[in-house]
């Protein structure tokens, strides 16, 4: 019999898929969608203190081998968005509330909300690769970092998770921030920050020029940054990029992921990929002889 529940910290799921921020999140209808599919946990949009109006269009392309977004965090901000959680607070999955902000302050007062909204735990999201302010600013100054957690850490009893960028150099040391800031698991990896250039009018397409690349083409990306994580970090992490079978998640577990997160694959193999991936993981497991995900987990580790 394979299990494929898995734990990050305190918190269980009962499959090791999630579904990504920032992709059928905006409302509770869509997440409820999800939940349906087979989701094992939903995180939602990015939410900040404030309605946010996004970019212009164009602000997603589809590209030959993933998709490439400047959506600039669209959001009605947390007030707004309260009413849409107070709709999932029986959900039967965990919902992880998705924040970003700028200061320690503005992460720790969304945390609070997502907490008394009923969220399971929060996901601070510092590697926005496109949004002004609140991206990676943020997520690249170490100390910032730092301080965020910590005052997230403080103000919350639910698990504080934090979203990297590959777009560093120093993944590492930005990752022991959050874990000196008492940080709960790290996610990685954000979009990979990239542009397209139209031929014919000589510009870039998107409105906002550089933008964030997700799907396939960024996996093993992904798969790198998990496995340096891994081998530094003590924190459990969560895999995201790229990830669209059940043997891509199988690859983020051996590099050291305890659970993956599923975003442009929603798009590539349409809303019930969460089921299809479950059942692609526990074929591969029980064909390879095992019968638990954490048996996977670092198995390609050094
Ligand atoms: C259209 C779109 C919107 C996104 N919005 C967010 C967001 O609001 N917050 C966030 O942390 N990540 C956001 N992401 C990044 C995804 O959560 C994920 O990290 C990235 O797409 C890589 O995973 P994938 O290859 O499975 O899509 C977005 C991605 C896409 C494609």
């Amino acid at each position: 019999m394979v299990d494929i529940s898995t734990t990050i910290g305190s918190l269980r799921i009962k499959n090791p898929t999630m579904l990504a921020s920032g992709i059928m999140d905006e409302d509770a209808g869509s997440m409820h969608r999800m939940i349906r599919s087979g989701a094992g946990a939903i995180v939602t949009k990015s939410i900040g203190l404030h309605a946010r109006e996004g970019y212009p269009n164009p602000t997603v392309l589809e590209l030959e081998y993933g998709l490439l977004n400047a959506m600039g965090l669209p959001n009605p901000g947390i007030d707004a968005y309260e009413d849409e959680l107070q709709l999932l607070k029986k959900s039967r999955v965990p919902i992880i509330g998705s924040i970003y902000g700028a200061t320690p302050d503005e992460f720790a007062r969304l945390a609070d909300t997502m907490q008394h909204c009923g969220a399971a735990a929060v996901e601070l999201n510092v590697s926005c690769p496109h949004a002004k302010h609140y991206g990676m600013e943020v997520g690249c100054d170490t100390q910032l970092l730092y301080k965020i957690v910590t005052a997230v850490t403080e103000q919350v009893t639910i698990p504080v998770f934090v979203k990297i960028s590959p777009n560093v150099t120093n993944i590492v040391e930005i990752a022991s921030a959050a874990e000196q800031g008492n940080a709960d698991a790290i996610v990685a990896i954000n979009t990979v920050k990239a542009m397209k250039i139209d031929l014919e009018t000589r510009q870039p397409i998107l409105a906002n020029k550089t933008g964030g690349y997700s799907g396939r083409a960024i996996k093993p990306i992904g798969v790198r940054c998990i496995y340096d994580l891994a081998q530094h970090i003590k924190l459990p992490l969560i895999g995201v990029g790229g990830i669209t079978t059940g043997q891509d998640a199988v690859e983020y577990f051996m590099a050291g992921a305890s659970a993956v997160q599923l975003g442009s694959a929603v798009y590539y193999r349409g809303p019930d990929v969460f089921r299809a991936v479950c059942t692609e993981l526990k074929d591969w497991m029980s064909a390879h002889g095992y019968t638990n995900v954490s048996q996977l987990v670092g198995a390609a580790l050094p």
